[in-house]
C-alpha cells in the first residue's frame, strides 16, 4: 500500500484542507523522507527494521527522573526547552529510529482551558467531570479548538527545537484518541471499566456524539500543530478502546477517531506536490477491533502484545504496515528469552508490507534502560 492512495481514499471531503507542509518541513526538504521509520510506515522494507518505544521518554531513564525531580509533569510538557530535552534523551541513549514528542494526552484540554492535572501514580484527574448534555454544551462553548490553537506556542516551539536537533531522525507527534480522552473526562479520572462513559454513550448517544466530536477536534488541532512545526509522523493512542464491543466501537467511537486521523491526512491533500504525513493508529487490548480500526484509514496499525503480528496481518489481507508488539513483560526476562522474543516478533512482522518494531504498550517505569538499548541493537542487526 502506498501513502498516496491509502489514507486519502478514506478522507471525508470536509477534511481536505487548503494547508500544505512548509518548504522546510523534514518530509518536504527530504531530511526524513528516507528514514527507515517513514519508509516502513509507507509500506516499504528498509535495510534494517526501524524501532522506537512507546513511553521511551520517561521514568525508565535516570536523566528524565533528574529533570522531573524539580519540575511538575505538565510544567515540563509546556516548557519548550525541557520538553525538547526529554524527547531527545532516549534517541541519544538508545539510538532508536524515531523520537516521540514528550507531552501528554491531557495537554490539549488543559491548553483549551479545562481544569485537569496529572496525579503521580494515578493519571489524569479532571476537576469537573463532564456527564450531562449541559456539561458537554458548556465545554464545547468555552474550551474551543480556536482557544487551544492560540495556546499551542509552547508545543510548536518545543517541536521546532526538537526537529532541528534530530536532523534525519523523524519526530512522531501524538494525541489521545477521542474515546480514551472522553473516558477520563466523563469519569473525572482513571477507571477500570469506563462504566460511566459507556453508560452515557448508551443512554444519550447524541450528547455522546457531541462530546466525542469536541474532543476529536481538540486532538486534531494538537496533531496539526505538531505536524506543522515539523513532526514527520503521528500516532493516535486509544488506551481504552479495548473495553468496547465491535458494534459500539463502530457506531459510537470510530467516526470521531476517523475525524482526528483525517485532519492529519488532509494536510497537503489538496496539493499534488505535498507529501502526506504517515499516521499510526494504536488501540490497546483491541484484537477484536483490528478490522474496524484499519477500516478508518491509517498508514499503519499498532498492535498490542496479545495478537501475533502475522495473525493481524493475515486478517487485514496483508495490506497494512504494522507496528509492535513485544510483550513489555519480556523486558524483565533473561537475555535469551528477550532475544528469542525479539526474533519472533520480527519474523511475524515480516508478513506485513512494512514493520516498525515497538513494544505492545508503553515502557514500564521499572524497565532497565540497557534492555531497551539491547533491543535496538538486535533490531538493527537482524
Ligand atoms: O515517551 C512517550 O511515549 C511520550 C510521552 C507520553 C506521555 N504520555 C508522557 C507521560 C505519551 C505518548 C503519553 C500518552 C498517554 N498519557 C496515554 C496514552 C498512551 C498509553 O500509555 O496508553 C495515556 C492514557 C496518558 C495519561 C497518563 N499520563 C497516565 C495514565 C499517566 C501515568 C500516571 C502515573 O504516574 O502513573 C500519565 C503521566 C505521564 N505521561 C508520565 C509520562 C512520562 C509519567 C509522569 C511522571 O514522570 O511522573
Amino acid at each position: 500500500m502506498n501513502e498516496n492512495t491509502a489514507p486519502r481514499a478514506h478522507l471525508p471531503e470536509s477534511a481536505v484542507l487548503e494547508s500544505a507542509l512548509a518548504a522546510d518541513h523534514p518530509l518536504v526538504d527530504g531530511r526524513t523522507t528516507s528514514a527507515p521509520l517513514i519508509r516502513a510506515l509507507r509500506g516499504d522494507r528498509p535495510d534494517t527494521t526501524p524501532v522506537w518505544f512507546m513511553r521511551q521518554a520517561g521514568r525508565s531513564l535516570p536523566e528524565y527522573r533528574e529533570i522531573r525531580a524539580h519540575t511538575p509533569m505538565l510544567d515540563a510538557c509546556l516548557d519548550p526547552e525541557l520538553a525538547s530535552e526529554i524527547t531527545l534523551q532516549p534517541v541519544r541513549r538508545h539510538g532508536v529510529d524515531a523520537a516521540v514528542f514528550f507531552s501528554d494526552i491531557v495537554v490539549p484540554p488543559l491548553l483549551a482551558g479545562v481544569d485537569v492535572d496529572l496525579v503521580a501514580g494515578r493519571g489524569p484527574v479532571f476537576a469537573e467531570p463532564v456527564r450531562t448534555a449541559a456539561d458537554v454544551a458548556r465545554c464545547r462553548a468555552e474550551f474551543t479548538p480556536e482557544r487551544l490553537r492560540e495556546a499551542l506556542d509552547p508545543v510548536r516551539e518545543a517541536v521546532r527545537r526538537t526537529v532541528t536537533a534530530l536532523g534525519e531522525t523523524p519526530l512522531i507527534g501524538f494525541a489521545g484518541a477521542p474515546f480514551t480522552l472522553a473516558a477520563y473526562l466523563v469519569e473525572g479520572g482513571p477507571s477500570r471499566d469506563h462504566l460511566r462513559a459507556r453508560t452515557l454513550m448508551r443512554s444519550d448517544p447524541e450528547t455522546w456524539r457531541e462530546l466525542l466530536e469536541w474532543v476529536a477536534d481538540l486532538s486534531s488541532v494538537f496533531l496539526e500543530a505538531q505536524v506543522e512545526a515539523g513532526a514527520s509522523a503521528v500516532q493516535l493512542f486509544d488506551s481504552w478502546a479495548g473495553s468496547l464491543s465491535v458494534a459500539d466501537y463502530r457506531a459510537h467511537v470510530a467516526p470521531a477517531s476517523q475525524r482526528t486521523l483525517a485532519a492529519v491526512q488532509g494536510i497537503g491533500a489538496g496539493s499534488a506536490a505535498s507529501p502526506t504525513v504517515p499516521t499510526i493508529h494504536f488501540a490497546v487490548g483491541s484484537g477484536h477491533l483490528i478490522e474496524e480500526t484499519a477500516r478508518l484509514g491509517t498508514s499503519a496499525l499498532g498492535v498490542d502484545w496479545r495478537t501475533p503480528l502475522d495473525e493481524a496481518s493475515r486478517r487485514l489481507g496483508d495490506t497494512l504496515p504494522l507496528q509492535g508488539n513485544l510483550d513489555p513483560a519480556v523486558l524483565g526476562a533473561p537475555a535469551a528469552v528477550l532475544e528469542s522474543a525479539v526474533a519472533d516478533v520480527i519474523a511475524r512482522g515480516s508478513r506485513a508490507p512494512g514493520h516498525v518494531l515497538n513494544l505492545g504498550h508503553g515502557v514500564p517505569p521499572e524497565a532497565d534502560p540497557a534492555v531497551l538499548t539491547r533491543i535496538v541493537e538486535l533490531a538493527h542487526a537482524s
